[in-house]
Formats: structure tokens, sequence, C-alpha cells
């Protein structure tokens, strides 16, 4: 007979498969070792304190009873988005503006805008690595273009340029980025933005982590001044307000008139063929958006003194088993240089109980760069940075060589 078993699409074909490091962490933990998870970066589950009533409450407003829906949002929402601009310098026009379920749905909505079936976007490499799936469900094919790190990170524009096809749709930023801190300077935003207007393509801004900036950096939104070519710029509550939950995030849409009405025309067909946002939260975001200061004030603080606890682990372990921040301006995550080569993530794991991600995670070629939350407690993050210190003075080389543990 006919073999009649039911067959899927070639886009969805991943390998489902637990990867090895994944194994490696269910296994220990199984076996109850004690394990200090320097990943977590989920704000709820990192010991802040929110104020439930203020989150809360105005989930209950009556108006939500109503279903009225606007595909580009409720304008109050929008406008309260608007004024989270202007608190940034930038004016932003509430109808610019299409409020998403997050910032990956807004991703999404963006690929289907400027993207056929095989269309190429550009986006930086060390990077998020959610792209790859966001693109590919979308049938877009992401093409990275290398950050490279000279104390600091920097785009690398011939770089970028060579890999411009005729199927290059958009340049995609994240300013700052996760997980190298890189912010955009004004140099590169204009740069950037040359290149745009050259090739016809547009420039897509990820600014979730604009609020979080390093002490004495200082990041502009790229809502802020002129506009020459077709920009969007994307952000939400996951980070703003620490509110991942929530789900609400947004699109800024910003270009000369005739590019900017098109391109709205346009979102809004796809967010009336959804409607995927709720009116409990779209009535509640003014509210949290009007709070988040105060979760940002404890968050700014932990990322300050873990980034301190890094540090000082750095110097006082000397140059023999320092180990490195690399430069950054910003955002949750931190990228360490280990000092051995060879001191895998499997290693850190089995023999020093320690989570960390492996910079290849995120598209890092260099085996000895790591990444760590900067939101974790922080005096879990103090023992996980002290048994990273202890596990690069006592590695030794030439073992892992017998071992097939670098995961
Ligand atoms: C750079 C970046 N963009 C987007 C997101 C996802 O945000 P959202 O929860 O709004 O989809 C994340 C999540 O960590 C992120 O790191």
């Amino acid at each position: 007979m006919e073999d009649v078993s039911q067959r899927f699409s070639s886009r969805t074909g991943w390998d489902l498969g637990e990867s090895a490091f994944a194994k490696a962490i269910r296994r220990a933990r199984a076996e109850g070792r004690d394990l200090i998870d320097l990943t977590v970066s989920n704000p709820t589950a990192c010991g802040f304190e929110y104020d439930a009533e203020a989150i809360l409450a105005p989930l209950s407003d009556p108006h939500a009873l109503l279903y009225d829906p606007d595909p580009r949002g409720m304008r109050s929402a929008r406008e309260a988005v608007a004024d989270y601009y202007a608190s940034h310098d930038a004016q932003v026009d509430p109808d610019a503006l299409i409020l998403t379920t997050s910032t990956s749905e807004g991703y999404g909505y963006l690929f289907r805008l400027l993207c056929d079936a095989g269309d190429e976007i550009l986006v930086a490499q060390p990077s998020y690595p959610l792209f790859e799936f966001l693109a590919e469900i979308e049938d877009v094919r992401l093409q990275p273009y290398p950050l490279f790190y000279d104390f600091g990170w920097w785009i690398d524009f011939a770089e970028l340029k060579r890999r411009i096809s005729k199927k290059t749709r958009a340049i995609v930023v994240v300013h700052p980025n996760n997980p190298t801190g890189h912010g955009t300077g004004l140099a590169e935003r204009m740069q950037l933005e040359k290149l745009c207007q050259t090739y016809g393509l547009a420039l897509i801004v990820d600014e979730v982590f604009l609020d979080y900036p390093y002490r004495d950096v200082s990041l502009r939104s790229f809502a802020q001044g002129s506009h020459p070519v077709l920009t969007f710029v994307l952000s939400g509550m996951s980070k703003i307000a620490g509110l991942p939950q929530m789900k609400v995030g947004w699109i800024a849409t910003f270009a000369g008139e005739r590019d900017r009405s098109e391109a709205l025309a346009r979102l809004e067909v796809i967010a009336d063929t959804f409607l995927s946002m709720n009116a409990p939260a779209q009535l509640a975001l003014p509210g949290w958006l009007a709070g988040r200061a105060k979760i940002q004030r404890q968050i700014l603080e932990r990322v300050s003194a873990n980034l301190n606890e890094i540090r000082s682990c750095g110097i006082e372990s000397g140059p023999e088993s320092g180990i490195e921040p690399l430069e950054a301006d910003g955002g949750w995550s931190s990228v360490l240089r280990l000092p051995r080569i060879g001191l895998g993530t499997g290693d850190l794991l089995e023999k020093h109980g320690v989570i960390v991600h492996p910079g290849s995670f995120y598209g890092m070629a260099e085996s000895e760069r790591i990444v760590v939350s900067l939101i974790v407690e922080p005096k879990i993050f103090a023992v996980g940075m002290r048994r990273i210190r202890e596990a690069s003075r006592v590695f030794d080389p030439r073992e892992a060589m017998d071992t097939t543990k670098t995961l």
C-alpha cells in the first residue's frame, strides 16, 4: 500500500533532538548536583520586586468587556508608547505605531512586509539566536554580517557591503546588541542609512535593551532625528518593564511620507489578519510604561553590581587566569573571554557545576568566549564567577584533549 503518512513543510524540518549540552544539564539536574545557572535571563525569575497591584489591577478595567479592535492597536496605548519615545527625545506619531504581541511578532510582520520567499535579511553576528527561527518560518534567509571586537565592538562595514545581494531587503541592527552589548553610534547609524539608501534597503532596529546603558554610556534611540530611509524601530514590555509574560511590543515606522504611509497601510492589513492584541493588556499598557522606572532601577543596579563582580574576578586572579569582560555599552548579558583556550562550557558544567552559554550559541567562533546573564541574583552570580575563576586556574588543556567533554 502507498505510504500515506502525514507530510510536513520542509521549513519545519528542524532537528528536534536535545543538544548534547541540554542533555548534560538535564542529567546534572536529575543527579541533584549543586548547579549555578548563569544563563537565567527571565526577569520574572530573578528575584526583582514587582508592584503586583499596579501591574495586575489595570487588567480588570471593565472597558475590556467591549470588543472594538483597531488593527494598529488601541489609540490610548499607542499614545503611551509615543510618550515613552518623548522621554527619549524622539517624536513618534501614534499613527505610525503598530502594536504587536511581542517584538518577535513584530519581526514576523516586517519579514512578511518586506520579503518574498527566499529574500534575504542581513543580521549582525554575534547576535540573538531566535532570529534564525523567525526568518525560517517566514521563508526568509538570514545573511550574517560580522561585528568585530577591537577595544569594543564594531560593525564590519566592508563585509556588510559585500553581503548585500539582489535579494537583500533589510538590515537588522540590535541596539544595544544581545549578547555583545554593542550600541550603534551616530557614525555607524549614518553609514547604515547610506548603505540602505544606496541599495534600497529598509533598516530594522531592535531597541529592546535601549533603557539599559552601562554607566557613563548614552544610547540614542533610532526614533530620534530624521529618517532618510524606511526605518522600523522595535521594542516592547519584555525588557522595558521586565514583563515578558504580558506579551506587548510594537513597531514604530519612520520614512518620507510616501514610503511611510505605504508601509503602514500594508502593515495594517497584516495586523488586521490576526488582530492578535488582547484588550486588557492594551488598556494596562500606559500604566505599565508609567511604572517602568521601579523595575529598571533594580535591573540597572544589578547589572552594574554583577559587572563589578566580573571585573574583580579578572583583576584578583591575575594575568595567569584573568577573566576579561569584553567592552560593551549596555544590555543584560556579558561576553567573557576566558584565559585558557580549550576550557569548554562542558567542563564548566561537569567539573565545576556552573552553566553558561558558549559563545557559539550566539554565532561566535572563538572557543574561549562565553556569555553570562547579568540579571542573575548577585549572590548566585558571585558563586558562579568564583567557580569560573577556579576552573580557569586549575584547568589543564592537555586533559581536555583526552576527553570528549568540550560541548
Ligand atoms: C534582542 C532581542 N530582541 C527581541 C527579543 C524578544 O522580545 P519579545 O519578548 O518582545 O519577543 C529578545 C529576547 O530576549 C532579544 O534579546
